[in-house]
């Protein structure tokens, strides 16, 4: 826990769906405030135009996790069960620490989808610093994998492009907020929530807080998860979960439905297949 507080931004990296990672960032958020730090708290899952409703609860006399839900429109928006993140927004509360959102606007995803990575850079010029930042060829091929394996292989290698833009696209919005949050009066450092997918070097969070925020310190914390308890050396397919992380915390893999299940199987046109109807 030392490490943790001891740094200017924390990336607590989580799978989403996992309740012992949210007790985990709960602890770190009590833990720095034990240490006598005032963070700001970022949420991917909330989007900047959420700001002035997360505020305006945050600004009533007793702010409740409940009150916050209903102001952020949880439950109709796609992320797991709030009861799961209740326990770190209990804490910020608690604490009465910043709440910010870190992720971009719908309008603004969609743009991004649409147009690509070069029409959204002159669309906001001050994530041109991330987005026109040269990213080393092998680093690039790695996140186009992590796409395709991320998405179980269902997806068309088509969108396989467009989707690594988008997701360095979101990478550099919340890099943005997170840099403008630790330069705001009486915030000392950010904790920020955030998918595992987002915090391993070279690419991610860290490689976009490096050009928005050179002189802050940034620890990668990966909040992974196993089948079954480790004991010994660990396992290369730990190791690799493990890898461009400072640090990581493992847990027990729980039980849940096959995500690649979400994912409609992409099956390529074969010679002579019939078009679809309409
Ligand atoms: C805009 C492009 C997209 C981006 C940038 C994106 C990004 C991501 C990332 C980073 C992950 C985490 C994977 C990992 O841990 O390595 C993920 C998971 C996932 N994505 Fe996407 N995605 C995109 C489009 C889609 C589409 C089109 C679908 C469905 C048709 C989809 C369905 C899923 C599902 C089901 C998961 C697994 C979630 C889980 O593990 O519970 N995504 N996506």
């Amino acid at each position: 826990m030392t490490q943790i507080s001891a740094s200017d931004i924390v990336l607590l990296g989580e799978h989403h769906d996992h309740p012992v990672h949210h007790e985990v960032q709960s602890r770190v958020v009590d833990d720095w405030v034990a240490r006598g730090r005032r963070p700001a708290v970022l949420f991917e899952m909330l989007r900047t135009d959420q700001q002035p409703a997360i505020d305006a609860v945050l600004a009533s006399p007793s702010p409740s996790s409940d009150a916050f839900r209903a102001a952020v429109g949880w439950d109709e928006s796609g992320w797991p069960d709030f009861a799961l993140y209740a326990p770190v927004f209990e804490a910020a509360l608690r604490h009465r620490l910043p709440i910010v959102a870190a992720q971009m606007p719908r309008d603004q995803s969609q743009a991004l989808v649409r147009n690509g990575i070069d029409a959204f850079a002159r669309d906001v010029p001050e994530l041109a610093p991330v987005l026109g930042a040269p990213v080393p060829e092998a680093a690039a091929a790695a996140l186009i994998d992590r796409m395709r394996s991320g998405h179980c292989g269902r997806l068309p290698e088509s969108m396989l492009p467009r989707m690594a833009e988008v997701q360095r696209g979101w990478e550099a919005w919340m890099a943005h907020e997170i840099a403008a949050a630790v330069e705001t009066d009486d915030v000392d450092g950010a904790i920020v929530i955030i998918g595992r997918g987002h915090t391993q070097r070279p690419l991610g969070l860290p490689f976009a807080l490096a050009q928005l925020a050179p002189a802050r310190s940034v620890l990668s914390v990966g909040l992974l998860e196993v089948p079954e308890p480790e004991v010994g050396p660990p396992s290369a397919a730990l190791l690799a979960l493990a890898a461009g992380h400072d640090l990581v915390f493992v847990a027990i893999e729980i039980e849940r439905p096959d995500p690649c299940e979400r994912i409609p199987e992409h099956r390529p046109k074969t010679a002579g297949e019939a078009p679809p109807a309409g």
